[in-house]
């Protein structure tokens, strides 16, 4: 037996966020960051609610990747007047950082008086899906811890393209590359369904036809709702196909080194790629008909297998170097001999990863410390191919 859940009610298009006049409330938290007040997001939120006569309070210190401290923090802010509705409003670390705190509150101080608030995603980038997963990446120290429980699934989910507009270049690149990744992930893992692989495959057409115009021209309102429908509906396929070993190598290695995750992703995703369609062997994987069937659905050659996947690895490479996003770790600042260094404690948080056994082929601690290694370099997972 499998299964497919569908959570969130998603409200999406230009002017989505009116959709929050829709939510009733009578004590609301909005959990943010510097920068969406910066830019007037948090306002577009709490102008809304001002006009309703709703009483809200402002949590706006959530950090880049969440760590522990910020989830404390949180709980102590959601503890003290315990809200009706909890909105995130931001990228991935706000609505990670908003659904721990909701979760780890009700674990530790449960109490029938006050029912789980309604809880309102509303992403500003496009890249985690988070507003649809029942995932939460929080740090600890050095390491990424990933979540998983259905419980912090948003009930409501607002997909407002405006609200991305603001994104830099550099991010829109990196969270970009992110969705790609899901998608692929999801595509391949040994729990994808048909009903993951229809969202995979229309989130790989999407991200190839549309983000190099978010990168270029951020304020190209059509391109951005394409990528911000293509991020949730990437969230869609992996909540429920889970992830693979680019994640698992990502994760460690932001974590580690403090790239940000869909960097992370970009500079691992070509190897990993290259490893589970066993491209220096027969190329006869499962994977391998997969990503070559992406490559056709690219209209890219794909007569054999190997074609296929050839397709695929140079459409990566050359998005990769359109939006100027760094080849290997190596071009990231990273130095080469505290790589070195970390290598095996990276090795072994990704082998203990929970995205790790949903990988197609599975892997052992040389094969990770291969790919890493090969992902230093840069895109080489065949030279000949380029
Ligand atoms: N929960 C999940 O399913 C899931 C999946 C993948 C990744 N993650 C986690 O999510 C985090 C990454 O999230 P992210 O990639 O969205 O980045 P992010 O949330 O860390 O945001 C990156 C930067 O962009 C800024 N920003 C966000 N929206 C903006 C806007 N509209 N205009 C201007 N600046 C804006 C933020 O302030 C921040 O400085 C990582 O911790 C990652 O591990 C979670
Ligand atoms: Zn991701």
């Amino acid at each position: 037996m499998s299964e497919f859940l569908i959570k969130p009610r998603i409200q999406f298009g230009p002017n989505a966020l009116t959709a929050l006049n829709d939510v009733p409330a009578k004590n609301a938290l909005l959990v943010t960051d510097s920068a969406m007040v910066k830019f007037g997001l948090a306002e577009r939120v709490t102008t809304l609610w001002q006009q309703r006569g709703i009483r809200f309070r402002l949590w706006d210190d959530v950090v880049a990747d969440p760590d522990i401290a910020t989830v404390v923090r949180g709980m102590k802010v959601m503890d003290a007047d315990y809200p009706d509705v909890v909105v995130a409003l931001g990228g991935g670390s706000v609505i990670d950082a908003a659904k721990a705190v909701i979760y780890a509150l009700h674990q530790t101080r449960p109490d029938s008086a006050r029912p789980r608030p309604c809880f309102v995603a509303i992403p500003t980038t496009s890249g985690t899906g988070s507003e649809v997963t029942r995932f939460s990446v929080v740090k600890s120290h050095t390491e990424k811890l990933v979540l998983v429980d259905a419980f912090m699934l948003p009930d409501i989910a607002i997909l407002d393209p405006e609200l991305v507009v603001s994104v830099p270049a550099s991010i829109t690149a990196d969270t970009g590359m992110d969705v790609l990744c899901h998608a692929l992930e999801a595509y391949v893992s040994r729990h994808a369904s048909d009903f993951s692989d229809a969202m995979a495959e229309k989130v790989v057409r999407l991200v190839f036809s549309y983000l190099p115009t978010c990168w270029r021209q951020g304020n190209n309102l059509l391109a951005r709702e394409k990528m911000h429908n293509a991020s949730c509906m990437a969230g869609m396929a992996f909540t429920n196909a889970s992830l693979g070993v680019t994640h698992s190598l990502a994760h460690a290695l932001g974590g580690m080194f403090r790239i940000p995750h869909g960097r992370a992703n970009a500079l691992l995703m070509t190897s990993v790629v290259a490893f589970n369609a066993d491209y220096n062997g027969q190329c006869a994987t499962d994977a391998a008909q997969k990503y070559a069937r992406l490559a056709h659905l690219l209209d890219l050659p794909a007569s054999t297998p190997r074609e296929g996947v050839t397709s695929l690895l140079v459409a990566i490479h050359t998005l990769k170097d359109e939006m100027a996003l760094p080849a290997g770790i190596r071009d990231t600042g990273v130095n080469a001999e505290q790589f070195e260094q970390q290598l095996p404690d990276m090795v072994a948080q990704a082998l203990r990863d929970s995205c790790t056994p949903t990988n197609p082929r599975t892997p052992d601690t040389a094969l990770l410390s291969a790919l890493y290694r090969q992902a230093w370099h840069g895109d080489s997972w065949d030279s000949a191919a380029r």
